[in-house]
């Protein structure tokens, strides 16, 4: 199902939103359901209206209305950024295309493995894996300052259904991302990632509260009930290798 989630919403890179209602050869029922529901679901109708590339802009939309994390001049790396809502919603909320002039300029940079279609406002590294060593310089040398006040992760693997494989291959993600994070994150700045939950949530919760001085669990509201999906929010940054090097 994952697979189709992923075909609705890179299906779109680009342009607009569209999804495609053909049934390709080897569906299977418990797909077909799927899809049927995905185009019934109130967030991908709100999607298409307002021309976000991917529903999942809401779940960002949602997390930034109740917390505050963007707002004008801040710098945004957005990993696992394909085909490019959470980048459009930061674009938006950080002013990273001088829509608003009368407040500061922020910068928008998203990474991902898959192709991403142009986005004003925003630059993307793509294709490119996050966990490589020669993304994270690229990453570095993108960032004004060498610096992000503001990491987002939506990445994702590809599921492979087996809910422990899944949930520990993303909990490595983030676990590297937050490795990265020492060197990039300015001190106070924040951390939001998705995870699936499972046996290691409660190690990675722990080094958040750890490296940071806050941190909550998020089931946004678009995020699906019967998906294990949570995000993990973590403010005020305490650490950050970066601020001592230079
Ligand atoms: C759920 S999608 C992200 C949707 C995106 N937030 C949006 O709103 O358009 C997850 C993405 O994570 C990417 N991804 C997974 N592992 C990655 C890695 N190691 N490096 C970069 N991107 C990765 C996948 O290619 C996929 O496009
Ligand atoms: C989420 O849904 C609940 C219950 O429907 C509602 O009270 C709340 O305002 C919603 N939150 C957001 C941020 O949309
Ligand atoms: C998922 O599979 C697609 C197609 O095989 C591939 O292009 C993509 O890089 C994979 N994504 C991840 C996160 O491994």
């Amino acid at each position: 199902l994952n697979r189709y989630l992923k075909l609705v919403c890179t299906s779109l890179q680009g342009q607009r939103f569209h999804t495609a209602v053909s049934r390709p050869k080897g569906r299977t029922g418990a797909e077909h359901l799927w899809l049927m529901r995905h185009l019934k679901d109130p967030f991908v109708k709100a999607a298409k209206v307002e021309s976000y590339r991917c529903r999942s802009a809401f779940k960002l939309l949602e997390v930034d209305e109740r917390h505050r994390i963007l707002r004008p001049g801040l710098r945004v790396l957005d990993c696992g950024a394909a085909p490019g809502a959470w980048s459009q919603v930061a674009v938006q909320s950080v002013n990273a295309a001088g829509t608003d002039p009368s407040s500061p300029v922020g910068f928008v940079l998203g990474v991902d493995l898959l192709h991403i279609f142009p986005l004003e406002g925003a630059t993307f590294l793509c294709p490119a894996d996050v966990t490589d060593p020669r993304t994270f310089q690229r990453i570095r040398e993108l960032l004004p300052g060498h610096r992000a006040d503001v990491i987002l992760s939506d990445m994702a693997p590809n599921a492979t259904g087996i809910r422990d494989l899944d949930h520990n291959r993303l909990i490595s993600l983030c676990w590297s991302l937050l490795d990265l994070a020492q060197h990039i994150l300015h001190p106070g700045g924040t951390f939001l990632c998705k995870i699936w939950t499972g046996s290691q949530t409660h190690r990675l919760q722990k080094r958040l509260t750890q490296e940071f001085q806050s941190m909550r669990t998020i089931k946004p509201n678009a995020s699906r009930k019967e998906s294990s999906e949570v995000y993990l929010l973590a403010t005020q940054y305490r650490r950050g290798k970066g601020s001592v090097e230079e």
